[in-house]
């Protein structure tokens, strides 16, 4: 694998709408984020990812984009976009935009040409189809419930796909003038001086054509999306073509949000001169997901977990690099869903910090994560935004599940658990927002937040410093980095444990996942205990002797 200049970084993402709002309207903003970059320099950030600020109605919080060349009023002007570039830039930080091409907004300038004349030229840049016989041309379900298929306003039998919401009409890849409205879209940015892109929902520009249905797996009568997906051929052809004309000419970052890739299609993917930089790994995400819905959905323990983890490092072996999160803006905190009920504590928080953070990979941190931010509780339904997960509901009651049990799965699964605002401090708005926040506060916030945790070294907060020192440690990041990745004891229960192995040097990561203590055997003679998240670390000869959720780092003893 040749080196690359983001190879050795520490990776963060803003949800924008939630981080940190300069001027008391509820909504996190660029002002509001440039005030944080220090904060951000400091923890040892090196490239930042923003969530969508493009101008956009925000049906779906900003993943609907209405213009791709202005920034929503609501986040500010591209005066402030431009300085939050230089101003990352004078501290040594990346800014990473989302690229959000699979669908635009249906108030995209683009979609109301398509409406007005859906045979002209702005028609091709959508899929639009004729229902027969009052038949939809195809029974596949959105993301977000429902039929993919859509009234095109103003027509009486015409339809548009929108695998997503209804808000986001599905761009037509297969147009090449569209393709090229991307190209230069995407280098118009890249010429600012970002330091790349994250591609979002990306392996969904390639549909299955000629639109057919798929056998029903509800109710409903329509069919999960993953069919068409694993049917479709050729998604490679607009991706290297994006690469070619956009990335590779500016050496820009580019991370996808891959979910249904064929597993031999890996290394096309991350491998060398692959489509893309890196790839988010949701081995762990996907575990237990359930085509029927969240009620249907398996909770994960920690042993699956490892099991997750441990495949998709192997599965990409050193021929790529994999970009390793416990949580993002789709998902509920990490904490919240990887430690079991009850365990969650700093101690178990910094434990799993640290097994995902010293992987093979880039390390991403997701706002509020280094400083333990859990999932919210919840009274009703109506205090929840996210529209998944107002789908997720409905889906849930009409299983026969009841209010409260329904309510309980967006608590665990939904989307605004990891929305709430960043938790900065103790005082009102939780230093957020001088204002009412456009969404819920976590109460929790007077316990967690920043503010108690910055001087703390023993905090959650401090962990992670100490994490991000540790990668970024020339003794070792050369291992940390790039060394290759080995599990040991891969069948202990409870247990989590694996070798990074450099050159001349082996580290040892393990971590405890249960409350109860556990002896296990050492791969060798421990030289260095370069981390631990309790008081000591109890090695006695061959045997190390792990407390409840204890996490150790150490440096092997080299052998003669
Ligand atoms: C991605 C985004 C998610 C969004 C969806 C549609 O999965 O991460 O937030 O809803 O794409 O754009
Ligand atoms: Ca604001």
């Amino acid at each position: 694998m040749k080196k690359q200049w983001w190879h050795n970084k520490i990776a963060y993402q803003i949800y924008p709408k939630s981080f940190c709002d300069s001027n008391g309207d509820g909504i996190g903003d660029l002002q509001g984020i440039i005030s944080k970059l220090d904060y951000l320099k400091d923890l040892g950030i090196d490239l930042i990812w923003l969530s969508p600020i493009y101008k956009s109605p925000l049906a779906d919080q900003g993943y609907d984009i209405a213009d791709y060349y202005s920034i929503d009023p609501r986040f500010g002007t591209m005066e402030d976009m431009d300085q939050l570039i230089a101003e990352a830039g004078k501290r040594g930080m990346g800014i990473i935009m989302d690229l959000v091409v699979n669908h635009c907004s249906d108030e995209h300038a683009w979609f109301r040409k398509a409406c007005e004349d859906p045979s002209g030229p702005y028609g091709d840049y959508f899929y639009i189809r004729e229902a027969v016989d009052g038949k939809l041309p195809c029974n596949w379900r959105s993301y977000f419930g429902g039929p993919v298929w859509e009234k095109l306003p103003g027509h009486e039998n015409l339809y548009y796909l929108h695998v997503f919401h209804k808000k986001q009409p599905d761009l037509n890849w297969e147009n090449p003038r569209l393709r090229e409205e991307i190209y230069q879209m995407v280098n118009w940015w890249l010429d600012k001086g970002l330091a790349g892109f994250r591609l979002d929902a990306i392996i969904n520009i390639k549909k299955a054509l000629p639109f057919r249905d798929y056998p029903a797996d509800r109710e409903d009568g329509l069919c999960s999306i993953h069919n068409m997906l694993h049917e479709a051929k050729g998604v490679g052809d607009f991706l290297g073509e994006m690469r070619d004309r956009t990335f590779l000419p500016h050496h820009a970052f580019s991370v996808g949000e891959v979910f249904n890739e064929k597993e031999e299609e890996l290394p096309d993917f991350i491998g060398e001169n692959g489509y893309f930089s890196s790839m988010f790994d949701f081995a762990e995400t996907v575990f237990g997901h359930s085509e029927q819905g969240w009620y249907r959905s398996v909770d994960i323990t920690p042993d699956d977990y490892k099991r997750c983890v441990f495949h998709a490092q192997r599965r990409v072996g050193d021929f790529g690099f994999l970009s390793n999160i416990i949580e993002n803006h789709d998902e509920p905190r990490g904490v919240s869903r990887y430690i079991p009920e009850g365990e969650v504590s700093p101690a178990s928080k910094k434990m799993l910090a640290t097994m995902y953070f010293l992987l093979r990979g880039l390390p991403w941190i997701y706002q509020g994560q280094e400083i333990g931010m859990e999932n919210r509780k919840l009274q009703s339904i109506d205090e929840v935004d996210d529209i998944s997960s107002h789908d997720e509901y409905k889906v849930a009651l009409h299983a026969g599940l009841s209010g409260e049990e329904a309510l309980h799965l967006v608590e665990k699964y939904g989307r605004d658990n990891a929305r709430t605002p960043f938790q900065w401090n103790g005082g009102p708005g939780a230093g957020f927002t001088n204002g009412t926040p456009w969404l819920t506060v976590n109460p929790n916030y007077t316990q967690i937040n920043l503010e108690a945790q910055k001087e703390d070294p023993d905090s959650v907060f401090g962990y992670y410093r100490r994490l991000i020192m540790l990668r970024k440690d020339p003794r070792y990041s050369e291992t940390l980095t790039f060394g290759a990745f080995e599990p040991w004891l891969a069948q202990q229960h409870n247990l989590m444990a694996y070798l990074r192995k450099g050159e001349d040097q082996t580290i040892l990561i393990m971590g405890n996942f249960q409350p109860q203590p556990q002896t296990v055997p050492l791969p060798g003679p421990v030289g260095k205990v370069l981390l631990t998240n309790t008081e000591a670390v109890h090695a006695d000869g061959p045997f190390i002797t792990l407390d409840g959720y204890q996490a150790v780092v150490i440096e092997l003893k080299k052998s003669e």
